[in-house]
């Protein structure tokens, strides 16, 4: 998706400004660009394409300390230098970035050109320059607060002028905008990743508001004119979390955290004596609890599918009817809202467009929402009336790993805490904790396989598509296993439970399509391996991913990868790592970009 960066101070901004776009590039972008104030007036350039070609046309004597720069995600118009950020009025004086959509923009436009403005680019962004234009009479922050009140759609924009070569206006509607506050200098940005290498001090805009922002400091108001007040928040993480290392992917460095992170999603909440787990950010009561009757879970992609698995949870261990809903189809079947369902929307970046929309259906019908979220401070973090936050730490691949297994456990948690309120006895709860305290050392223990999932990889690389199989808790794993596979290698993947292979799935099962069989030693096992014996018979290959412990195994299937038993609850976490593994094994050595994967963005923060 699309990223802003601004600066304002006494240092060199082009340089800061390019950092800071190198950043956000694990966001997805195709064109980049950038805006520089300086006493001269005000300079555009962009391009098309990567970040280095930006780089590569920059005059060596481009100069400035205030500007805005900009990656762009192409939605209206496709990826070319003049359809990439900053987008300039008429008189060239005022340069906007944009992240968001403009909805009315059609109508906006005409309107704007039928009053003289000349446009260079087909975008829906475009509009905003010349909004600003329209309503300026000498105070860019009026200008920018009238244009928006003619705006529909979402928007997080910053926004600077030749005529002030002392500011940036920022504001937002629904895509993140953050101020980073230093000394004598201020940032912007649309993500704190752009700015922690230089501040830990941030504020966070909130929806319609304006931030007119110097060196010295800044004011917000809403778009009507009133003053609002800020209190800037400390980052959680330095700017370490957020770098690669020494490894060559953050996909990978993010598996690899993996260990480290479920202790963090762990710590301080599992209570051994009375089997319990300690949530602090619920915000509900013992009596709230006891009134729940359902619980519903939403997400995107891959938290949608650790919402299924998460549900799967609440329901063994809380006996509460749950399910999951992909957050993106929502609210446009107009849910019935009920005030004994808890609602739950779970997401990594916070930021997830949908998601979002879904949380406030919720809540503008009066139900009771909480979050599961990775990024703190996040917009859905601060929406929900409650919520877990899953300590993954930064994660920055487009595909998620490390916050789809700090989701399981917050979802366990969370099904531990609500089912001791209910009918799960504390001898039950304390094996659980018991279970949940081994998980990050047989997480490692997993990712000491990596040599194995690799030749399995190695071995399957090559096939046009795949299937993923798994029945109850194991589906989730494989509804993941096939989402990994096919984002980052693009080969083709489906998932299915596996009791549904004989209703259609295969009759694509041959030879040439490995199946890769998610086998938790629970109650089902036996009827998985009848679902085996249907691929075989179609000389189908396969491939189980489960726990060690049965010899007959070995004959029946192509390939075994192994994860340690643990409660069969619990399992899906294990089961989950040998299919990240296995995914970014198979695009490496297809030589995909395993971070940046064609048509993906990381936060998806549009439509
Ligand atoms: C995961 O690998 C995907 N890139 C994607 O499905 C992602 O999980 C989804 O877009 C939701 O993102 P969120 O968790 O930030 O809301």
């Amino acid at each position: 998706m699309c990223g802003i960066v601004g600066y304002v101070g006494r240092q060199d901004a082009v340089s800061l400004l390019l950092a800071g776009l190198h950043r956000l590039e694990y966001r997805g972008y195709d064109s980049a660009g950038v805006a520089l104030v300086s006493r001269s007036g005000l300079r555009v350039h962009k391009s098309a394409g990567r970040i280095q070609r930006l780089e590569a046309t920059l005059p060596k004597r481009c100069k400035g300390n205030v500007g805005i720069a900009h990656t762009r995600w192409a939605t209206h118009g496709e990826p070319s230098d003049a359809n990439a950020h900053p987008h300039l009025d008429c008189s060239g004086e005022i340069a906007v970035v944009h992240n968001g959509i403009v909805e009315n923009y059609r109508e906006l436009r005409a309107s704007l050109e039928a009053a003289g403005h000349a446009f260079r680019s087909d975008t829906d962004s475009e509009v905003l320059a010349h909004l600003v234009e329209a309503a300026y009479r000498g105070d860019l922050e009026q200008a920018v607060r009238e244009a928006l009140l003619a705006v529909q759609g979402t928007y997080g924009i910053a926004v600077v002028d030749g005529r002030h070569p002392d500011r940036i206006v920022a504001a937002r509607n629904g895509s993140p905008v953050v101020i980073g506050i230093g000394e004598r200098e201020m940032f912007v940005a649309s993500d704190v990743a752009a700015l922690v290498r230089h501040t830990q001090k941030i504020v966070y805009l909130d929806d319609r508001e304006v931030a007119a922002i110097e060196a010295s400091g800044f004011r917000t108001t809403t778009l009507e004119d009133e003053p609002t007040s800020k209190s800037p928040a400390t980052v959680a993480w330095g700017h370490e979390a957020y770098d690669r290392g020494a490894h060559p992917h953050f996909m990978l460095k993010e598996i690899l955290e993996q260990p480290d992170a479920c202790e963090r999603t762990l710590k301080g909440r599992l209570d051994a004596q009375f089997g319990t787990a300690h949530l602090g950010g619920l915000n509900l009561s013992a009596r709230d609890l006891l009134d729940i009757r359902r619980v519903k879970i939403l997400g995107c992609g891959s938290a949608y599918y650790a919402g299924i698995a998460g549900a799967h949870m609440l329901e063994t261990l809380a006996r509460i009817p749950s399910d999951a809903e992909a957050a993106s189809e929502f609210r446009y079947r107009n849910p019935v809202i009920e005030k004994d369902t808890l609602y739950v929307a779970v997401s990594q970046s916070g930021e997830t467009a949908d998601t979002l929309a879904a949380v406030r259906e919720v809540r503008r019908k009066g139900g009771r929402v909480l979050g599961i979220v990775n990024t703190v401070g996040s917009s859905i973090a601060r929406e929900c009336d409650g919520g877990i936050y899953m300590h993954a730490g930064p994660e920055v691949a487009v595909a998620s790993t490390k916050a789809f297994t700090a989701t399981l456990l917050c979802t366990a948690l969370l099904a531990l805490h609500l089912g001791r309120v209910r009918d799960l006895s504390a001898g039950d709860g304390k094996r659980l904790i018991a279970a949940l305290v081994r998980i990050p050392e047989q997480v490692r223990t997993v990712l000491q396989e990596r040599e194995r999932i690799r030749a399995v990889a190695a071995k399957y690389k090559d096939r046009a598509s795949a299937f993923f199989i798994g029945r109850t808790h194991a589906y989730p794993v494989a509804l993941e296993g096939a989402q990994k596979l096919k984002e980052i290698s693009y080969i083709h993947a489906e998932a299915y439970p596996a009791s549904e292979l004989k209703h259609g799935p295969l009759a694509l099962v041959s030879p040439e399509t490995p199946t890769f069989v998610v086998l938790p030693h629970d109650d089902l096992y036996e009827k998985s391996l009848s679902s085996i014996e249907e691929v075989r018979a179609r000389r189908g290959p396969v491939i189980a991913i489960t726990h060690p412990g049965d010899e007959r195994l070995a004959t029946k299937v192509d390939d075994v990868l192994l994860v340690p038993r643990t409660e069969p609850v619990l399992s899906s976490i294990l089961l989950t790592i040998p299919l990240q593994l296995l995914a970014y094994e198979a695009a490496v050595a297809l030589g995909r970009d395993v971070d940046q994967p064609r048509n993906l963005a990381k936060s998806v923060t549009v439509e």
